[in-house]
């Protein structure tokens, strides 16, 4: 996949950059992630919890959680437990005042790319803007899959890039112009909200993101395009 793109220019991995960053922003983060989105993020969510719900799961692992949105939104379906793991302590932070009132969700410091829970534990592992961060992809669906029970099933929600001309042309200027400019006035890291939108571009998605699901082992993987496809989400089996 050649060499990562990284937020920042200096001699850290990746991940440590991205963990940098998120520390960084964690403040502003969902402040940011809201308005940036219209408040459609939110729907983003809701509709992939809705999906999620029809396997009713009992214990969820949710990876990349960050401040805990997808967690809270995954409350609702009742679930014994749900574990959020992240490498940002910040963004955990943010996420611990969150869940207080959500006493099924805890929250752990930890890394999608080596997760510490044994095979087959969990009955649906998901993850919202979190897949494109990592260091590397492959080796993070490798051990999302190996942690999910037999029949358990993975849920991802990412950024993807729309294929009709126009809604290409308003899209990209909104997120690689209007979006950085804000992003970094109000979250005062210059470099995240260049990163974002770059790191979207060179992402797969689409079938080029279920070929590297199939390559991991993931079966029955199913692919929906949102919002003229500006994010995705990609349902499989173990
Ligand atoms: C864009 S945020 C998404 C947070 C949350 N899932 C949401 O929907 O708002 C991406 C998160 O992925 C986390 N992350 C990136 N690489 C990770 C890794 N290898 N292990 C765990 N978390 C990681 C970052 O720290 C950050 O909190």
């Amino acid at each position: 996949m050649g060499t990562p793109l990284t937020p920042y220019n200096t001699s850290d991995s990746k991940k440590e950059q991205v963990a940098t960053m998120f520390n960084n922003v964690a403040g502003t983060y969902d402040f940011l992630n809201h308005f940036f989105s219209l408040g459609i993020d939110k729907l983003w969510r809701r509709k992939l919890v809705k999906l999620i719900g029809k396997s009713n799961p009992k214990l969820i692992l949710d990876v990349a959680t960050g401040t805990a949105d997808l967690a809270i939104a995954e409350s609702k379906l009742n679930p014994e437990k749900i574990i959020g793991v992240d490498i940002s302590e910040k963004m955990l932070e943010v996420g611990r005042e969150k869940i207080k009132k959500y006493p099924c969700i805890e929250l752990q410091l930890g890394d999608s790319e080596n997760l510490q829970f044994e095979n087959d534990t969990f009955d649906a592992v998901s993850v919202s803007f979190g897949v494109r961060n990592f260091e590397n992809v492959i080796a993070g669906l490798t051990e999302m899959r190996r942690v999910l029970k037999p029949e358990g099933k993975i849920f991802i929600l990412e950024f993807s890039k729309p294929k009709n001309w126009f809604i290409q042309k308003i899209y990209y200027f909104y997120f690689c112009t209007v979006l950085p400019f804000i992003g970094k006035m109000v979250s005062k890291d210059a470099s995240a909200y260049t990163y974002l939108p770059e790191s979207v571009k060179i992402f797969p998605d689409g079938k080029k993101f279920v070929e590297l699901m199939q390559y991991v082992g993931f079966k029955n993987i199913e692919c929906k395009p949102l919002t003229f496809g500006i994010s995705t989400i990609y349902i499989a089996k173990k």
